[in-house]
Protein backbone atom coordinates (compact mmCIF):
# COMPACT_ATOMS: atom_id res chain seq x y z
CA UNK A 1 0.00 0.00 0.00
CA UNK A 2 1.41 3.38 -0.94
CA UNK A 3 0.60 6.89 0.54
CA UNK A 4 1.06 10.17 -0.66
CA UNK A 5 1.06 13.26 0.46
CA UNK A 6 0.18 16.51 -0.58
CA UNK A 7 1.37 19.06 1.91
CA UNK A 8 2.16 22.90 2.08
CA UNK A 9 1.70 25.04 4.98
CA UNK A 10 0.28 27.66 2.71
CA UNK A 11 -3.43 27.71 2.36
CA UNK A 12 -4.94 28.20 -1.32
CA UNK A 13 -1.60 26.15 -3.45
CA UNK A 14 -3.44 23.59 -4.63
CA UNK A 15 -3.23 20.36 -2.26
CA UNK A 16 -6.55 19.71 -2.84
CA UNK A 17 -6.37 19.97 -6.20
CA UNK A 18 -3.27 17.38 -6.73
CA UNK A 19 -4.90 15.31 -4.05
CA UNK A 20 -8.03 15.19 -5.98
CA UNK A 21 -6.39 14.74 -9.25
CA UNK A 22 -4.04 12.17 -7.88
CA UNK A 23 -6.67 10.04 -6.54
CA UNK A 24 -8.75 10.10 -9.68
CA UNK A 25 -6.05 9.39 -12.09
CA UNK A 26 -5.04 6.62 -9.87
CA UNK A 27 -8.70 5.34 -9.40
CA UNK A 28 -9.05 5.68 -13.67
CA UNK A 29 -5.85 3.20 -13.80
CA UNK A 30 -7.75 0.40 -11.91
CA UNK A 31 -5.77 1.07 -8.35
CA UNK A 32 -8.07 0.59 -5.56
CA UNK A 33 -7.56 4.00 -4.29
CA UNK A 34 -8.57 5.93 -0.74
CA UNK A 35 -8.69 9.35 -0.68
CA UNK A 36 -7.82 10.60 3.22
CA UNK A 37 -9.10 14.25 3.78
CA UNK A 38 -6.75 15.57 7.02
CA UNK A 39 -8.29 18.93 6.31
CA UNK A 40 -11.29 20.35 8.71
CA UNK A 41 -12.48 21.88 5.53
CA UNK A 42 -12.63 18.92 3.58
CA UNK A 43 -12.31 20.22 0.24
CA UNK A 44 -11.31 16.75 -0.89
CA UNK A 45 -14.51 15.21 0.60
CA UNK A 46 -16.35 17.63 -0.73
CA UNK A 47 -15.18 16.50 -4.06
CA UNK A 48 -16.06 12.84 -3.29
CA UNK A 49 -19.14 13.73 -2.65
CA UNK A 50 -19.79 14.82 -6.77
CA UNK A 51 -18.79 11.81 -8.08
CA UNK A 52 -20.68 10.06 -9.78
CA UNK A 53 -21.18 5.75 -9.92
CA UNK A 54 -20.14 6.47 -13.68
CA UNK A 55 -16.52 6.45 -12.75
CA UNK A 56 -14.43 4.13 -10.68
CA UNK A 57 -14.99 4.49 -7.06
CA UNK A 58 -12.54 6.22 -4.62
CA UNK A 59 -12.90 5.66 -0.89
CA UNK A 60 -12.93 9.00 1.32
CA UNK A 61 -11.89 9.16 4.38
CA UNK A 62 -11.21 11.86 7.29
CA UNK A 63 -9.71 12.84 10.70
CA UNK A 64 -6.22 12.99 10.89
CA UNK A 65 -6.01 10.69 13.88
CA UNK A 66 -7.90 8.00 13.27
CA UNK A 67 -8.40 8.79 9.47
CA UNK A 68 -5.95 5.60 8.03
CA UNK A 69 -7.49 2.91 10.14
CA UNK A 70 -10.49 3.25 7.87
CA UNK A 71 -9.04 2.81 5.43
CA UNK A 72 -10.12 -0.45 3.51
CA UNK A 73 -7.09 -3.23 3.77
CA UNK A 74 -6.79 -4.08 0.08
CA UNK A 75 -6.16 -0.34 -0.83
CA UNK A 76 -2.94 -0.31 -3.85
CA UNK A 77 -2.73 4.38 -3.10
CA UNK A 78 -3.86 6.18 -0.22
CA UNK A 79 -3.79 9.76 -1.31
CA UNK A 80 -3.39 12.17 1.53
CA UNK A 81 -4.82 16.08 1.30
CA UNK A 82 -3.26 18.14 4.17
CA UNK A 83 -4.46 21.10 6.16
CA UNK A 84 -2.59 24.37 5.61
CA UNK A 85 -0.68 25.22 8.60
CA UNK A 86 1.32 21.90 9.14
CA UNK A 87 4.25 22.80 11.53
CA UNK A 88 6.21 21.22 13.99
CA UNK A 89 4.94 18.26 15.60
CA UNK A 90 1.35 18.06 12.99
CA UNK A 91 3.99 17.74 10.15
CA UNK A 92 6.13 15.33 11.89
CA UNK A 93 3.44 13.35 12.15
CA UNK A 94 1.84 13.68 8.91
CA UNK A 95 5.12 12.50 7.44
CA UNK A 96 5.49 9.75 9.62
CA UNK A 97 2.38 8.69 7.36
CA UNK A 98 3.58 9.16 4.16
CA UNK A 99 6.47 7.44 1.82
CA UNK A 100 5.67 9.80 -1.08
CA UNK A 101 5.53 13.88 -0.72
CA UNK A 102 4.20 16.18 -3.26
CA UNK A 103 4.62 19.86 -2.64
CA UNK A 104 2.44 22.49 -4.25
CA UNK A 105 3.83 25.78 -4.77
CA UNK A 106 2.01 29.14 -6.70
CA UNK A 107 4.14 31.85 -8.57
CA UNK A 108 3.47 34.53 -5.98
CA UNK A 109 6.16 36.29 -4.21
CA UNK A 110 4.14 35.47 -0.40
CA UNK A 111 3.56 32.28 -1.88
CA UNK A 112 7.61 31.68 -2.27
CA UNK A 113 8.46 32.90 0.60
CA UNK A 114 6.23 30.93 2.57
CA UNK A 115 7.41 27.34 0.30
CA UNK A 116 10.81 28.33 1.14
CA UNK A 117 10.54 28.16 5.15
CA UNK A 118 8.20 25.31 4.66
CA UNK A 119 10.50 23.26 2.18
CA UNK A 120 13.50 24.19 4.80
CA UNK A 121 11.56 22.74 7.68
CA UNK A 122 10.38 19.73 5.70
CA UNK A 123 13.42 18.26 4.88
CA UNK A 124 14.68 18.66 7.92
CA UNK A 125 12.21 15.90 9.23
CA UNK A 126 14.34 12.60 10.33
CA UNK A 127 12.56 10.74 8.08
CA UNK A 128 13.70 12.75 5.22
CA UNK A 129 16.78 13.29 5.77
CA UNK A 130 17.10 9.54 6.57
CA UNK A 131 16.05 8.98 2.94
CA UNK A 132 12.55 7.10 4.18
CA UNK A 133 10.30 9.71 2.55
CA UNK A 134 10.58 11.08 -1.16
CA UNK A 135 9.64 15.15 -1.55
CA UNK A 136 8.96 16.68 -5.32
CA UNK A 137 7.92 19.90 -5.79
CA UNK A 138 5.17 21.05 -8.19
CA UNK A 139 4.57 24.51 -9.80
CA UNK A 140 0.76 24.89 -9.38
CA UNK A 141 -1.36 27.65 -11.65
CA UNK A 142 1.50 28.60 -13.49
CA UNK A 143 1.22 31.29 -15.94
CA UNK A 144 3.84 30.71 -19.02
CA UNK A 145 6.05 34.35 -19.59
CA UNK A 146 5.46 35.99 -16.54
CA UNK A 147 7.79 37.77 -14.62
CA UNK A 148 6.96 35.62 -11.28
CA UNK A 149 6.56 32.78 -12.90
CA UNK A 150 10.53 32.57 -14.41
CA UNK A 151 11.19 33.56 -10.46
CA UNK A 152 9.74 30.87 -8.61
CA UNK A 153 11.00 28.36 -11.73
CA UNK A 154 14.04 29.71 -10.79
CA UNK A 155 14.12 29.37 -7.43
CA UNK A 156 12.39 25.89 -7.27
CA UNK A 157 15.31 24.89 -9.66
CA UNK A 158 17.88 26.35 -7.00
CA UNK A 159 16.56 23.76 -4.34
CA UNK A 160 18.37 20.33 -4.07
CA UNK A 161 14.71 18.75 -3.39
CA UNK A 162 13.63 17.62 -7.20
CA UNK A 163 11.22 19.74 -9.01
CA UNK A 164 9.20 17.57 -10.89
CA UNK A 165 6.23 19.09 -12.78
CA UNK A 166 4.62 22.79 -13.70
CA UNK A 167 0.67 22.82 -14.18
CA UNK A 168 -0.72 25.82 -15.67
CA UNK A 169 -3.66 27.83 -14.28
CA UNK A 170 -6.80 26.33 -15.99
CA UNK A 171 -10.64 26.21 -15.86
CA UNK A 172 -10.34 22.38 -16.31
CA UNK A 173 -9.14 22.11 -12.58
CA UNK A 174 -12.22 23.70 -11.50
CA UNK A 175 -14.79 22.42 -13.77
CA UNK A 176 -13.34 18.77 -12.70
CA UNK A 177 -13.53 19.76 -9.35
CA UNK A 178 -16.98 20.76 -9.43
CA UNK A 179 -18.03 16.98 -11.03
CA UNK A 180 -16.00 15.23 -8.87
CA UNK A 181 -13.74 14.04 -10.84
CA UNK A 182 -9.82 14.65 -11.96
CA UNK A 183 -8.94 16.17 -15.62
CA UNK A 184 -7.28 12.75 -16.62
CA UNK A 185 -11.33 11.89 -16.79
CA UNK A 186 -12.27 15.17 -18.70
CA UNK A 187 -12.22 14.66 -22.45
CA UNK A 188 -9.21 14.57 -24.06
CA UNK A 189 -9.89 17.26 -26.19
CA UNK A 190 -9.78 19.82 -23.66
CA UNK A 191 -7.86 18.37 -21.02
CA UNK A 192 -5.04 17.27 -22.97
CA UNK A 193 -2.17 20.41 -22.46
CA UNK A 194 -3.21 19.24 -19.00
CA UNK A 195 -2.45 15.54 -19.33
CA UNK A 196 1.22 16.24 -20.99
CA UNK A 197 1.92 18.39 -17.78
CA UNK A 198 1.10 15.39 -15.50
CA UNK A 199 3.28 13.29 -17.19
CA UNK A 200 6.11 13.89 -15.20
CA UNK A 201 4.63 13.66 -12.28
CA UNK A 202 3.20 10.39 -13.13
CA UNK A 203 6.69 9.32 -14.77
CA UNK A 204 8.24 10.76 -11.03
CA UNK A 205 5.43 8.33 -8.90
CA UNK A 206 5.71 5.23 -10.80
CA UNK A 207 10.00 5.46 -10.74
CA UNK A 208 12.01 4.78 -7.59
CA UNK A 209 13.09 8.48 -7.40
CA UNK A 210 9.64 9.31 -5.40
CA UNK A 211 9.81 5.50 -3.48
CA UNK A 212 12.14 5.05 -0.49
CA UNK A 213 14.64 2.15 -1.21
N1 LIG B 1 -3.91 24.70 -11.73
C1 LIG B 1 -5.01 25.36 -11.34
N2 LIG B 1 -5.74 26.07 -12.24
C2 LIG B 1 -6.84 26.77 -11.86
N3 LIG B 1 -7.27 26.82 -10.60
C3 LIG B 1 -6.59 26.15 -9.65
C4 LIG B 1 -5.45 25.38 -9.96
N4 LIG B 1 -4.99 24.83 -8.81
C5 LIG B 1 -5.82 25.23 -7.83
N5 LIG B 1 -6.77 26.02 -8.31
C6 LIG B 1 -7.85 26.71 -7.55
O1 LIG B 1 -7.22 27.45 -6.51
C7 LIG B 1 -7.98 27.38 -5.32
C8 LIG B 1 -7.14 26.79 -4.19
O2 LIG B 1 -6.80 25.45 -4.52
P1 LIG B 1 -6.89 24.27 -3.46
O3 LIG B 1 -6.56 23.02 -4.17
O4 LIG B 1 -8.18 24.34 -2.72
O5 LIG B 1 -5.70 24.69 -2.46
P2 LIG B 1 -5.37 24.17 -0.98
O6 LIG B 1 -6.00 22.83 -0.81
O7 LIG B 1 -3.87 24.13 -0.94
O8 LIG B 1 -5.91 25.21 -0.04
C9 LIG B 1 -9.21 26.56 -5.64
O9 LIG B 1 -10.25 27.44 -5.97
C10 LIG B 1 -8.78 25.74 -6.86
O10 LIG B 1 -9.87 25.42 -7.68
MG1 LIG C 1 -7.27 22.10 0.64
Amino acid sequence: MRHILVTNAKGGCGKSTLATNLAAYFASEGYETVLADYDPQASALAWLEERSEDYEAITGVSGFEDGLRHAPRNADVIVIDAPARSHGKELTELVRHAETIIVPVLPSPIDIKAASGFIAELMHRGKIEKRQAKVGIVANRVKENTLIFEELDEYLSSLKVPYIATLREAQNYIRAYQRGIGIHELPPYLAWPDWEQWEPIIEWLQSRRSQPR
